[in-house]
């Protein structure tokens, strides 16, 4: 998929709201699902996975990642997040940075709130990532 191609908006978010289904969710009762396309045009999904522990629970970018690595790995040109009661839900900071490391800037992010969706570099400004430490590497 070049960058010119139109991204299936329609299609991210049904395949979020439909992964919303398989989070695990027994504590908040906030189900959450995400989908994202890959720049060569693969789709990728997560769901969110809670924890009795409260502070090891995965947000379902997390879980999205690990599908983008399960699936062979590439870089995410969009992605849709949507919670199971249709409320737009703001992708938590943990999450921006762990999209940044796979999407970087351009990643555009929708969350349900109607309005354009957003490039990561205006939800994650001066954002730290891999090439804050491949500049070290050649000290
Ligand atoms: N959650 C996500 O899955 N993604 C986010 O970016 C925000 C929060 C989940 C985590 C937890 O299971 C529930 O929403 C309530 O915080």
């Amino acid at each position: 998929m070049s960058s010119s191609t139109a991204i299936p908006w329609n299609e991210l978010r049904e395949q979020a709201r439909h992964a919303t289904a398989t989070s695990y969710a027994p504590y908040s009762h906030v189900t959450v699902g995400a989908c994202a396309i890959t720049t060569d045009g693969r789709f990728v999904v997560g769901a969110n996975v809670e924890n009795a522990s409260y502070g090891l629970t995965l947000c379902a970018e997390c879980s999205l990642v690990s599908d983008l690595a399960r699936v062979g790995g590439g870089r995410l040109r969009a992605i849709s997040i949507v919670a199971g009661d249709a409320k737009p839900i703001a992708p938590c900071g943990r999450c921006r940075q762990v999209l940044f490391e796979h999407g970087g800037n351009e990643l555009l992010v929708d969350a349900g709130d109607g309005v354009d969706p957003t490039p990561l570099r205006e939800l994650l400004p001066g954002a730290f990532g891999p090439a804050d430490l491949d500049v070290r590497k050649s000290q």
